[in-house]
């Protein structure tokens, strides 16, 4: 292992300080000097670009967010604004589309929640019209959607935050912190996964009885796309299909990323391999139902990415950190640190060797002190420590750093550039999965290599 390869405390500290790459950087410095807020220090009207499932949390979400009132709203199916009215109390006006919601004067940012296919133009097209933007993850479709919006979000001076909401939780910001402490000695491996077994873990959502072409606005949901017939399954289980989302990889993978990037200070990996096939759900999708992924960073660990929709070990679900001084694990109850059971137990090796030497083994003090690297004593596992108060349930804390970033114009963490390059990572594994090769990312251009 080279040094450049070590991650050591010191090292830690240091990206911590620098936080990006001197490429991102330039990147940031931009976009903090241009923003100019007419939110500043008052009330932020924000406007919901789609209102399907997971913006019907977050209008909820909202509610524990005093600064925030919910101004409008547009989307392609009736249902889903009838139900988004009822939560706000009728207070939010309906638009008929994006580019209409984004003309109000009185929004002052938006939200945007729609299938991942669309996330470019109408984050685009947002901070295009002035507007602050929160875009759910992934934050692209593609790898070169990313570098068109970043390059728009400075050149506007809009704040981009994305929404894996994990890394601004209590639970995340405290894994951070014992990560950066050095408390688990050096990392060089970090596990993840997420697994489910059910349908509609399989996204085989159920479709509204009254959806037609009277209450679905197809066109609107194909967007750029090649026009097809109207199709409900590809409408409302869209994530089912390659041409609107990356599967499990985008769906699933990119809050993995996100917090592992986030909790261990990685900006973008250096290579990517993975294996996806589709096996169970084969009738409903073309996306892989089962997808394993290794993710090497070059400060000096390797990730490990597995889900399918099949079920989990006990405990399984969530992450495991492994150092030489022990495993952080962060799962649904918080987060467990267990000291390392370090030593040797050389016993059954030199039980093999001719009895004089094993004796000399233990006895001859030479042998002892040119052994001795290799021969510590046994440590004891000393309990483990517990932070279960912190779990990363619901998405306020993340909606309000938004907001602050809206206000003193400073750039969230989760910035359109570290949404880039998560949703990298997962575009990466499927290009290594259907192409069977490993994905090389490039730094400089963060892009992957040209072949
Ligand atoms: N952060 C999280 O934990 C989390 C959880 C779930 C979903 N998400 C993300 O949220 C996004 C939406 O997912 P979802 O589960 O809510 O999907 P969904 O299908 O329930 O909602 C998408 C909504 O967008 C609407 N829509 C389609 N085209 C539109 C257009 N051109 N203009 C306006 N609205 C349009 C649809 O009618 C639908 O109501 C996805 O990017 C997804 O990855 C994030």
């Amino acid at each position: 292992m080279t040094n450049r390869q070590k991650l050591n405390r010191r090292d830690f500290i240091k990206r911590s300080a620098a936080g990006t790459t001197a490429a991102s950087l330039a990147l940031n410095n931009t976009y903090i000097t241009n923003a100019q807020s007419s939110a500043a220090n008052s009330r932020v009207n924000v406007g919901f670009i789609g209102v399907g499932a997971r913006a019907q949390q977050i209008i909820e979400d909202c509610k524990n967010v005093p600064e925030l009132e919910v101004v409008a709203m547009c989307d392609a199916y009736k249902g889903r604004l009838e139900r988004a009215m009822e939560r706000t109390g009728g207070r939010a006006k309906i638009y008929a589309n994006h580019k209409e919601l984004l003309a109000a004067k009185d929004v002052d940012a938006v939200f945007v929640v729609t299938p991942d296919h669309l996330h470019k133009a109408h984050v685009l097209d947002a901070v295009n019209a002035g507007k602050d933007v929160y875009c759910e993850k992934p934050l692209t479709y593609t790898i070169a959607d990313g570098l068109e919006m970043i390059a728009a979000a400075n050149k506007t001076g809009r704040i981009v935050q994305v929404g894996s909401q994990g890394v601004s939780s209590a639970a995340q910001q405290k894994a951070r912190e014992i990560i950066a402490s050095g408390k688990l000695g050096q990392i060089t491996m970090v596990r993840a996964t997420n697994h489910r077994n059910s349908a509609g873990g399989a996204w085989i959502y159920p479709i509204p009885p009254d959806a037609s072409a009277d209450t679905v606005n197809w066109d609107m949901f194909q967007g750029h796309l090649k026009k097809r017939p109207l199709d409900l399954a590809r409408f409302f289980r869209w994530r089912c299909y390659e041409e609107y989302s990356g599967g499990i990889a985008t769906d699933l993978y990119v809050h993995l990323v996100t917090t592992i990037h986030y909790i261990m200070n990685a900006q973008a990996p250096e290579v990517v391999m993975a294996m996806g096939q589709l096996y169970r759900w084969k009738d409903s999708r073309d996306v892989p139902d089962t997808l394993n992924a290794l993710v090497q960073y070059p400060e000096g660990f390797v990730v490990n990415l597995s889900a399918t929709f099949n079920n989990e070990a006990v405990n399984e679900r969530g992450f495991q950190i492994m150092g030489t001084e022990g495993t952080l694990e962060i799962g649904g109850k918080g987060l467990t640190f267990t000291p390392a059971r370090g030593g040797d137990d050389n016993g059954w090796i030199v039980d093999s060797w001719p009895s004089k030497l094993q004796k000399a083994y233990y006895n001859d003090p030479k042998i002892i002190a040119s052994e001795r690297p290799n021969r510590q004593p046994q440590k004891m596992i000393q309990g483990s420590e517990q932070w279960t108060e912190i779990g990363y349930g619901d998405a306020v804390p993340h909606i309000q750093n938004f907001v602050n970033a809206i206000k003193t114009r400073q750039q969230p963490y989760e910035n359109a550039l570290v949404g880039h390059r998560a949703a990298a990572v997962a575009h990466m594994v499927n290009m290594s999965a259907k192409h069977q090769k490993p994905i090389i990312w490039d730094r400089g251009r963060d892009n992957v290599k040209a072949d």
